[in-house]
């Protein structure tokens, strides 16, 4: 068995997952690079390759058990391991609660809690027959506070919280941990999305949401994909090794617990 450290982001062809690939990569991991976007997976794996990084593409849809199994098992089977999974994957959605429609519901709760769900337990398989492993959710500072517009979101990411306590008292005795990130206003498309659907829900002009939101960061600026890869590096390393069951704030100081 190979002894480069395997990390396998799901939500990686963009945004977010991409700079944790990034880093991971520049950490000294082997990537497996997944995205519901074929050619976006293809185009990050290509280029950590070209920059010496042994990478694959493994486009899946996360919310699907069956594709998720079969790109774990696609993973070890060429790189013959894995040691940390980052089940960054997620959509977003941005309507008031009395609009959110079972279909919406349904769809966002596939991908943001089943595919959360689906990654840890392939990967929780593998990493009990290696003796160990790192898993690690993605949150969000909606995973402990309510926002208007952000029911269906809000509620999947508390789901992540819940299922990071779980699973890290589940998987504790197979050396497994299990921890969360919880970004705050990272400028990525998904804000765009939120800042864009929230200003036709509201009739308010491009932008108004998001400079509202910026008023809460302390740290007074938006936040970048690799504000939130630097908290990732820590928790996938070896000086993460006594914490699990946490979901850490990396919002710039929107929520202080
Ligand atoms: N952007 C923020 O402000 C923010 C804040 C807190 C938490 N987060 C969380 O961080 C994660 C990444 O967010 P982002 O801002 O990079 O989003 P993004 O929309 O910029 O990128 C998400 C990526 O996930 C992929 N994806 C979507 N559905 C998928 C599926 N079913 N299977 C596999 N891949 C899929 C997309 O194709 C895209 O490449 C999400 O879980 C999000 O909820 C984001």
């Amino acid at each position: 068995m190979s002894t480069q450290r395997v990390a396998l982001v799901t939500g990686a062809g963009m945004g977010i997952g991409k700079a944790i690939a990034e880093r991971l990569a520049s950490d000294g991991f082997a990537i497996a690079v997944n995205d519901v976007n074929e050619s976006v997976a293809k185009a990050t794996a290509s280029a950590l390759e070209e920059s010496g990084t042994p990478a694959m593409a493994v486009p899946a849809d996360v919310g699907n058990r069956e594709q998720v199994f079969a790109i774990v098992g696609a993973v070890v089977e060429k790189f013959g391991r894995l040691d940390v999974m980052v089940n960054n994957a997620g959509i977003v959605q941005v309507d008031p609660i009395l609009s959110i429609t079972e279909a919406d519901f349904d769809k966002l709760f596939a991908i943001n809690v089943k595919g959360t769900l689906w990654c840890a337990q392939a990967a929780a398989q593998q990493m009990m027959t290696q003796g160990g492993g790192k898993i690690i959710n993605a949150g969000s500072v909606a995973s402990f506070l309510g926002n208007p517009l952000l029911g269906t979101y809000g509620a999947s990411k508390f789901c992540v919280r819940g299922l990071t306590h779980v699973m890290a008292r589940e998987f504790a005795d197979h050396g497994i941990t299990v921890n969360a990130y919880c970004p705050g206003i990272v400028d990525t498309g998904m804000w765009e999305t939120i800042d864009g659907r929230a200003s036709e829900v509201m009739g308010t002009p491009r932008g108004t949401l998001l400079e509202k939101a910026r008023d809460m960061i302390t740290l007074k600026r938006l936040e970048q994909p690799e504000d939130v890869a630097k908290l990732v590096s820590f928790l996938a390393s070896s000086d993460a090794d006594y914490i699990t069951g946490q979901c850490m704030m990396v919002d710039g100081g929107i929520v202080m617990n």
